[in-house]
């Protein structure tokens, strides 16, 4: 059982926080990337890791990942026009570019350059694999981009799915590795028969169909000889997992 103390520790995750640095070390999966389907589409609100940002395309195409409040009075530009390569504050007009340079101040003539001073927090966002993926950390330790066999796939050869779960990080994680409910949940989901138990790291469970072979590091083996199937999921980041789900990838 966590003290009060190391649970605040390991689950505090904003900004400056010893946990939010760590995972401000991974590329990030925040959004589907049909959620932003065309240039100067509507921008979408995103808490990441307790940052409240935009994410949103500009007319280029170009993915942004920018602070949701104006640097001027703090307007969210939530409600801001997606024009011309840039994101418009709906209440004097300012005008930021998806670096979160603001590039036009209609009070203030261009040449005074009163614009070039002012800059939105942003992030890099990129798509892999019809997911959109941002991180957050230091620029010079960005690792490389997301690359996994499925995200090389075209989209014909793909599914993905995304699933929203009102906890914390840590809570969901713990849920995910919780190798004691291996050995009961299959039966609970789908009225299968436990065949056999090793009381250290599997269990053989029936659903009426196949054969199971349940493992502790979430591998399960079909095992009535006719054909195998492995099912893993795969941890892409302390926080984050892919689920293999049949032809169904969730993440
Ligand atoms: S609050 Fe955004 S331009 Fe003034």
């Amino acid at each position: 059982m966590l003290t009060r103390e190391q649970n605040e520790l390991v689950t505090r995750i904003g900004p400056g926080a010893p946990m939010g640095n760590l995972l401000r070390r991974y590329w990030i999966p925040i959004l589907l990337a049909e959620e932003l389907p065309e240039n100067e589409c509507p921008p979408v609100r995103v808490k990441l890791l307790s940052e409240r940002l935009l994410a949103w395309r500009d007319t280029q195409g170009r993915y942004a990942l920018t602070d949701e409040f104006c640097a001027h009075r703090g307007v969210s530009l939530w409600f801001g026009r997606n024009e011309e390569n840039g994101l418009r504050c709906p209440y004097h007009g300012w005008k930021y570019d998806y670096t979160g340079q603001c590039i036009e101040v209609p009070s203030e003539p261009q040449e005074s350059g009163f614009c070039n001073k002012i800059k939105l927090k942003s992030y890099p966002l990129v798509e892999s694999g019809g997911i959109l993926w941002a991180y957050m950390g230091p620029p010079e330790l960005k690792p490389p981009l997301p690359a996994f066999e499925w995200t090389e796939l075209p989209p014909t050869h793909r599914y993905v799915s995304k699933r929203w779960q009102e906890c914390n990080y840590l809570q969901a994680m713990e849920g995910g590795i919780d190798s004691s409910h291996y050995r009961c949940a299959p039966q609970c989901r789908a009225g299968a028969l436990l065949l056999a138990h090793h009381p250290m790291d599997h269990a053989l469970v029936h659903d009426g169909a196949a054969l199971w072979r349940q493992c502790a590091q979430r591998t399960c083996l079909r095992a009535d000889r006719r054909r195998e199937l492995l099912h893993l999921d795969f941890y892409l980041s302390p926080h984050t997992t892919v689920e293999r789900d049949g032809a169904r990838h969730h993440a």
